[in-house]
């Protein structure tokens, strides 16, 4: 009879039960498994997104025995509801099935891995805490070994920071290590950091610690001490806050924020977050003994800090039917609480309270058959696995709360962040700013904003970054603006996500960080004019800087040619544009000439796609020009060659440079030879008969000298094979000039009497004549030359100075100007990449010395008759009877001057 009116009973309950569950609209799921695996619900837990890792576990029959069979089931449920079982293969030591149920963590770690935690040996004095990492397929990744005894795993609020290990060591101290995936490697966990915090005061030990992550991607440790208390006027509870960087560990700030004297029976903390720009907020729990009884009371406080240390404020909280015993404290996507009590039958019932403590009713709560529950953050909604009565299925069901406009305002996963532009998150052509509004009036801080592109699906481009700090971020109240470079969102059709950091921005009220949008939420599709039809393939100039330039000068041919090979490679991916698109032939270099430093130009072609919807060569001239002018706001920053081109220069599509400076170089040249020419006619009025043609050669062979000096210093290096034949047909002609114009001056002093007494009265002439001969000892003839009717030109020379001077300047022809000839048009041909002067200028001075030379020495030869006029002892039969019969010949053509003067 009992049994049957307890069955009533049950049967009664169960159909109440099963009204309920209609009424409440419950969203159940239910999933079959194999009865005879004799599975139940052994731990659960869940990732931002909605995704559930539900481990299940074959119990062992005796009730009281703790112990399960050494299996893992594990079933990942998408928030889809699709569910993936994993059978893991594993060699977790037998003890840890029959331990606690403490031992087994698991958690998620990002997207693609999960971690599972055991423990290595069966002392927890000694053995290692252990992790083991997954895929989302069951295949071991990797082992981690976090330290001796049962630690905390505490997963940082952005998946990129990885997860904490900590424990309590002993009294004072708590050990504590960060794990982060390998960013090259994203099937790899690596340990980032670690270290110990002591309790602060040295005579006090550690009761209990929290562990959260701080606005900046670093950790908060909230320490709660309690002092051996001596004398009754000590504090004897301690609180402190203790705020550990995201990457260096050692520098961590230790701050007091709670003290008390009186001897409190426990103080702890349920929970503690950080609230977006308003500091840390902590629920704090003081036990108090009634007098006279054998119980406690409770008292709760919210206690708001600020990571400066300095408490804000510390509120007692009323948490009416839930002050005697709190199951759970859920913080939710508002920032508000849900606080979870056990209430009668076993149910489950909740209060809210808003995110600075205050009441905001009630939760209608669970049914007793509900044995494990979360938050969901993305649907504020709770989850919870129903009592098994089988082992054949279990069912989860999800119980959504207040906040029915959630899936709106949780686009960004950012409680703080209300609305973006654009707002349909569409990128079209000529978009140059994304405007982002949040909740409250904020301020830049050094955190970056970064724009990826999504390639295959898996792999991220990153197009622009830069921090909060950049003048390409403003703020106007609550609003920040994000300037887009122009070539950032290239590609038709391409997905793009916005990453921001903690700490982009402040808020202004508490200059406190907010939190940002993690990798892969906020979402652009770019919806690009279509590129049209594309005209003629670019050929564009980079430039780089000094590093890039003292590398590309000590390159030999076939290392330039993997350089040019390797930074074609690396445009290819930071662009991105295919390879084949960027030949590898069209790489020519050259100092740019309108640089003071000298630095070098790079000519680089860009071909037509060979498909339609791809980007033309010019657009993407013009993204490379963006990208390099805003290098390290791109990845041009993050490849070795691409980082040292010069961004003050940026790509530069040719070939406009050639025209312009060609007819500015032309002009100069046509301008310098008009006023030679009417020097030449100045002089000439005055002196008809001197050789005024000489004021031409000497500005030629002055000029040629200069323009020579010119290109050795900066043209010359470009080529390391012609630096030096470059410098030795410059110094070796130059001191045999020098050397023969000595020559000839002392001789004609010592032998000379005219030219001695000529000498005396010129002498400051003559040393700079001779320092100028020093380029060409044709320049001596400019004493004899008469020119103007000066006394300074019209030296009494001999006839055998003459003709050394003859011979000297005919020497001159084959070792200084046709030698710098050749080199000069070897030169051109490899450096012909932008017009540059020098070089030019350079080619044509030497050629006009070779002709102007061959000219004056034939002039010398059949006009003036001057290498055969040997006077004095060095008669010369040969030369003497050459002498007549070219003479001869000249006489009978009529081609002398004097012939044709007087005709
Ligand atoms: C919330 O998400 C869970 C899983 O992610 C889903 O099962 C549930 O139906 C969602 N609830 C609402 C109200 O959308
Ligand atoms: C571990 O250490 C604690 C205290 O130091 C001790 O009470 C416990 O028995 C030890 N456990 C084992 C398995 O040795
Ligand atoms: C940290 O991890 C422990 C257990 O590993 C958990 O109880 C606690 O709630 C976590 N703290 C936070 C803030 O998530
Ligand atoms: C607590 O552990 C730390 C680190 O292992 C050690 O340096 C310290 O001396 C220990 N303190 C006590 C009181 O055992
Ligand atoms: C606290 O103080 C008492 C007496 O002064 C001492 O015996 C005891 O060891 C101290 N406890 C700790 C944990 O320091
Ligand atoms: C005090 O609170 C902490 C944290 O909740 C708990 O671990 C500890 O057991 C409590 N102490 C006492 C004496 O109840
Ligand atoms: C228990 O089993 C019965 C019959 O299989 C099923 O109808 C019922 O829903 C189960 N109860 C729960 C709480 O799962
Ligand atoms: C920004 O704040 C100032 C001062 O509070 C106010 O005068 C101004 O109208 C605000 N601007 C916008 C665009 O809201």
């Amino acid at each position: 009879m009992k049994i049957i009116s307890s069955l009533h009973v049950v049967l009664i309950i169960f159909i109440i039960f099963h009204k309920t569950v209609c009424n409440a609209q419950y969203n159940a799921l239910t999933h079959y498994e194999d009865p005879s695996k004799e599975l139940y619900l052994f731990d659960s837990t869940t990732e931002k997104d909605g995704t559930l890792l539900i481990q299940f576990a074959h119990y062992y029959e005796q009730p009281l025995n703790i112990c399960i069979y050494p299996d893992i089931h594990l079933r990942i449920v998408y928030s889809d509801g699709t569910v993936k079982p994993l059978e893991v293969a594993h060699q977790i030591p037998d003890s840890n099935f029959c331990s606690l149920q403490v031992v087994f963590k698991n958690i998620f770690v990002n997207k693609n891995m999960i971690l599972l935690t055991y423990f290595d040996g069966q002392n927890e004095n000694t053995s290692m805490h252990t992790g083991m990492v997954i895929d989302f397929d069951g295949n071991l990744l990797q082992y981690l070994q976090f330290g001796v005894g049962i630690g905390r795993i505490n997963r940082s609020k952005n998946p990129e920071n990885g997860f904490t290990w900590s424990r309590q060591v002993n009294a004072t101290t708590i050990a504590w290590s960060r794990y982060i995936p390998d960013h090259t490697n994203p099937k790899q966990i690596l340990k980032s950091a670690s270290g110990l915090i002591k309790s602060p005061n040295p005579s006090s030990v550690i009761k209990s610690y929290k562990l959260f992550s701080s606005g900046n991607g670093g950790n908060v440790f909230v320490i709660v001490t309690k002092l051996n208390k001596t004398i009754a006027s000590d504090p004897a509870w301690e609180v402190y806050a203790d705020f550990v960087d995201e990457v260096a560990n050692e520098n961590s700030l230790t701050y007091l924020i709670y003290q008390s004297q009186v001897d409190y029976f426990n103080l702890s903390f349920m929970y503690c977050r950080n609230s977006n720009g308003e500091g840390c907020s902590c629920l704090m729990q003081v036990e108090m003994v009634i007098p006279n009884q054998a119980a406690t009371t409770k008292i709760y406080y919210l206690l708001t800090f600020l990571s400066s240390g300095s408490v804000i404020n510390n509120k007692q909280i009323d948490m009416g039917a839930a002050s005697n015993e709190i199951l759970s404290i859920s913080v939710l996507f508002n920032g508000g609480f849900l606080v979870i009590y056990p209430s009668e039958n076993g149910r489950k019932a909740g209060i809210f309270l808003s995110h600075n403590g205050d009441y905001e009713g009630e939760w209608k709560g669970f049914n007793g058959d509900v044995i494990q529950y979360t938050y969901l953050e993305h649907n504020d909604t709770l989850w919870g696995m129903l009592y098994q009565n089988s082992s054949s299925s279990w069912t989860i069901i999800t119980e959504p709360l207040r906040d029915r406009s959630i899936l709106e305002k949780y686009k960004y996963n950012n409680p703080n962040i209300l609305e973006t532009t654009p707002f349909d998150d569409v990128v079209r052509d000529n978009l140059d700013t994304i405007t982002i509004k949040y909740d409250k009036d904020i301020i830049p801080s050094y955190g970056n904003i970064s724009i990826y592109q999504i390639q295959d699906n898996y792999n991220e481009l990153l197009r622009q970054t830069y921090s909060g700090l950049s003048s390409y971020v403003t703020i106007m109240n609550d609003t920040v603006g994000i300037k887009i470079l122009s070539s950032t969102f290239n590609q038709l059709g391409a997905t793009y996500f916005i990453q921001i950091n903690d700490n982009f921005v402040d808020s202004k009220l508490y200059g406190e960080p907010i939190t940002g949008i993690n990798k892969r939420v906020w979402f652009l599709n770019a919806s690009l004019d279509n590129p049209g039809s594309c005209q003629s393939p670019v050929t564009m100039l980079l430039r780089f800087n000094a590093k890039g330039s003292k590398l590309l000068r000590s390159l030999n041919t076939e290392e330039f040619d993997k350089f040019y090979d390797d930074l074609m490679m690396e445009f290819s991916k930071i662009i991105p544009v295919e390879r084949s698109r960027l030949p590898p032939d069209s790489g020519k270099f050259q100092n740019d000439p309108y640089n003071p430093n000298n630095f070098i130009l790079l000519q680089v072609k860009i071909t037509q796609p060979t498909k339609k919807l791809i980007r033309c060569a010019k657009d993407i001239a013009k993204d490379v020009n963006a990208m390099i002018i805003n290098k390290y706001s791109t990845l041009m920053s993050h490849y070795p060659l691409s980082s040292m081109l010069d961004e003050n220069y940026g790509a530069k599509t040719t070939p406009d440079g050639w025209d312009d400076a060609l007819k500015l170089s032309l002009f100069y040249v046509i301008g310098g030879f008009l006023f030679v020419t009417c020097i030449y006619f100045i002089v000439r009025s005055r002196n008809k008969e001197a050789r005024n043609a000489f004021v031409l050669t000497f500005t030629v062979l002055v000029s040629d000298f200069v323009l020579d000096m010119i290109f050795i210093i900066y043209n010359s290096q470009m080529i390391y094979s012609l630096f030096i034949p470059s410098v030795v047909f410059l110094v070796i002609p130059t001191v045999f000039n020098m050397i023969f114009t000595l020559f000839i001056i002392l001789k004609e002093q010592s032998t000379n009497k005219d030219f001695q007494n000529w000498f005396m009265s010129n002498t400051k002439y003559v040393a700079i004549l001779t320092i100028l001969s020093s380029a060409n000892v044709g320049l001596l003839n400019i004493i004899t030359s008469q020119i103007g009717g000066l006394s300074h030109f019209d030296a009494p020379l001999s006839e055998e100075a003459k003709v050394l001077i003859f011979w000297g300047s005919l020497v001159n022809i084959f070792i200084e100007d046709v030698p710098q000839f050749i080199t000069r048009i070897i030169f051109l041909q490899y450096n012909s990449v932008i017009y540059d002067p020098v070089p030019v200028l350079s080619l044509i001075s030497a050629g006009i010395s070779i002709i102007f030379g061959l000219i004056c020495r034939g002039y010398d030869v059949f006009v003036l008759e001057i290498p055969f006029d040997f006077s004095g002892t060095n008669n010369n039969q040969l030369m003497k009877s050459v002498k007549n019969v070219i003479t001869n010949i000249f006489r009978s053509q009529n081609i002398s001057p004097n012939n044709s003067n007087s005709t």
